[in-house]
Parts: structure tokens; sequence; C-alpha cells
């Protein structure tokens, strides 16, 4: 791909061109504090490559643990020598998102215990089922065992949600039973959102249900308002990822299926349906302790609950919120 002057620059021309391009890339200096611009880079997804160098230490490993938390990107910390040409290699050439890599000078992290050199290549998780991170010595930086032991604690919540018969009965052979077993085990994940932030949590859930043992194809994930309502009382698990817009409303690719939700109460029973919520929004939005704020705050993702709940749905696990 082609270098750019600065990360805007590469923003810029990426943006432009086809999304499966070669990469646009952006060196950064380490001591400019990357983490917010990248932020942005990331959630813009596209075919954008990023090299971080930090020529003196303490190298803070922060921008690249926040990288990690985007589902389709390829994350990498290396020392300038050690390996850096490979990993730069692969990261070229991930075409599953942006590329993200914290190139180190030897000099600013000699002796640092807390540098952990990485790679997390979710093309790993695709072809081999391997995990997607791999360190490359035997020290793992506090900081990035938390990110890991939550990734796995995700997909340890995505096998204990298989329907426990179909979990018992994988690889049993193809008798009618199984057949049946294996129907249930599908898992819908549908989102409502207005700017991405919805979509990309409905997303990482979906990967980690696929990583957690769902087969491909049993993991379904889309907007609200493309799910038949109709629908809902045949699912045996939903996971709602809800967004707040306007004050206190849905996105726009949520209402929809809110009114056709809101219709059909009363005639409705959604006793054989599991369900999960995680709304999304911001207690400051309408001012952080107002009145405003505590009956605006994430209320789509509340409504909804309190309607899935009165139509006899079951919560899997506890609401959860992100402010
Ligand atoms: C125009 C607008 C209005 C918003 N109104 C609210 C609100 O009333 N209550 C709330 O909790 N959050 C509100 N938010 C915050 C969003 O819900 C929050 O930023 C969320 O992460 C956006 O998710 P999305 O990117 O999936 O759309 C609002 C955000 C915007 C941009």
């Amino acid at each position: 791909g082609d270098l750019h002057k600065s990360l805007d620059a590469a923003v810029a021309a990426c943006g432009a061109g086809e999304p499966t391009g070669p990469k646009c890339w952006a060196v950064v200096d380490a001591a400019a504090a990357p983490a917010q611009a990248l932020q942005k880079v990331l959630s813009a997804g596209g075919q954008l490559g990023v090299v971080i160098v930090a020529q003196s230490g303490p190298v803070s490993q922060m921008a690249v643990l926040r990288a990690m938390e985007y589902s389709e990107v390829y994350v990498a910390a290396v020392e300038l020598g050690a390996g850096a040409n490979e990993v730069l290699r692969a990261a070229a050439s991930y075409a599953g998102g942006p590329s993200v890599v914290l190139l180190a000078a030897p000099a600013a992290v000699r002796g640092d215990a807390q540098w952990t050199a990485f790679t997390y290549d979710p093309r790993r998780e695709d072809a081999e089922g391997a995990s997607a991170f791999q360190a490359h010595g035997t020290e793992v930086r506090k900081e990035i065992q938390a990110f890991l032991s939550r990734e796995s604690l995700l997909t340890l919540v995505a096998k204990r949600s298989l329907p426990a018969d179909s979990a018992e009965g994988a690889g049993e052979g193809d008798d009618l039973t199984q057949g049946l077993a294996d129907a249930s085990k599908t898992v819908t994940i549908l989102y409502t959102s207005d700017t991405g932030h919805a979509e990309e949590c409905a997303k990482a859930v979906a990967r980690q249900c696929r990583n957690g043992g769902y087969a491909t194809s049993a993991v379904r994930c889309g907007t609200l308002d493309s799910f038949d309502v109709g629908a809902l009382a045949s699912e045996s698990l939903v996971v709602f990822c809800v967004a707040t817009a306007g004050k206190g409303e849905f996105p726009g690719n949520g209402r929809g299926f809110w009114e056709k939700l809101n219709a059909r109460v009363g005639d409705v029973s959604l006793a054989g349906t599991k369900y999960a919520m995680f709304g999304l929004g911001d207690s400051h939005y309408w001012g952080k302790g107002t009145e405003d704020s505590r009956i605006n705050f994430a209320k789509p993702a509340r409504d909804l609950d309190a309607v899935l709940e009165q139509l006899g749905g079951q919560r899997l696990i506890p609401t959860g919120y992100g402010d």
C-alpha cells in the first residue's frame, strides 16, 4: 500500500478507496499519544495500516490493547529487528480490517519486564480455530492478561449458553434427536445503532459465540428492523445490543421493530425464548445526575427489556449497560 504523511491523510485516502484494496499506511510517534486518534481510525474500520513507533521507554501498550478490543483488526507489538519484517508483512496482508503495529526500538524496551511482544491475528481464529493472540515471550503484562481472560470468559459464557442436550450430543451421529438438538443450537444477535457502537458490540458477541462452539451458520447477526417480529417467539436465544438516539429513542434501524413489538403485546408469548440485553447510552448526554438523564439513559434498552419480560421472555443473564 501507500505510506501517507499523517494519520488523517491515510484515513482520507483509505475512505475514498476500495475497502478491499491495499492498505493506506501511516507512521505515528508513540510519544504523540496515539490512543485517541487510533480509536477514531478503528471505529472507522477500513483498510488502514498504522505503525506506532516507540523510540524511548517506558513504552505504553495501551493503544494496542485498546485496538484488540475491535473484533476485526490485526494488532502486534514487536521490537525492531526481532521478526518485525514478518509482522509487518502479516499486517499488510490482513484484509479483514485495519492493522495496528507497535514497533519499539530495542533500547526502548530493554530491561522492561512489562513489555510484551505479541501478535493478534483474527485469521488464526477463522482458519485454525486457534487463539488470535500469541505472545512471543513468556511474560505477558497484566493489562493484556486481563484482556485475554475477559475474552476467554466471554467464550465460556457462549459455551455455557448452548442448550445442554445439544452440547452433550455433539458428534453422536445424525439421528433425529441429534438433528433436532442441532436445530435448536442457534443464536440470533440483534442490534440497533446509529453510529456503530452497538453494531460493533453485536459483532463482537457473534464472534465470541462462534469461538464458543456455535457453528458459523448458527450465529445470525443483524439490525432489529431486519428481523421479523413474528419470528421472535420461535427463537431459542436472542442477544440484543441496543443504543440510544434522540432523547431516549431507538436508533433509526430499530424503530420499526419496536413499534411492531408493541402492537403485539397481549397476543404473543416469549416463554420459549431466552434473551440477553446490552444497552448503550451516555449518562452525560442530558446532564449527569439530572432527572432527564435518569429518564433517558439507555431508555430503549430498558424499555425493550421490560416488554420482553412482560411477554414471558427469560433473561439469560442480568442486563448490562455501556455508559
Ligand atoms: C444524537 C444523540 C442522542 C443521544 N441521546 C441519548 C439519550 O437520550 N440517552 C442516552 O443514554 N444516550 C444517548 N446518546 C448516546 C448514545 O446512545 C451512545 O453514544 C451510544 O454509544 C451510541 O451507540 P451507536 O453508535 O450504536 O448508535 C445519544 C447520542 C447521540 C449522538
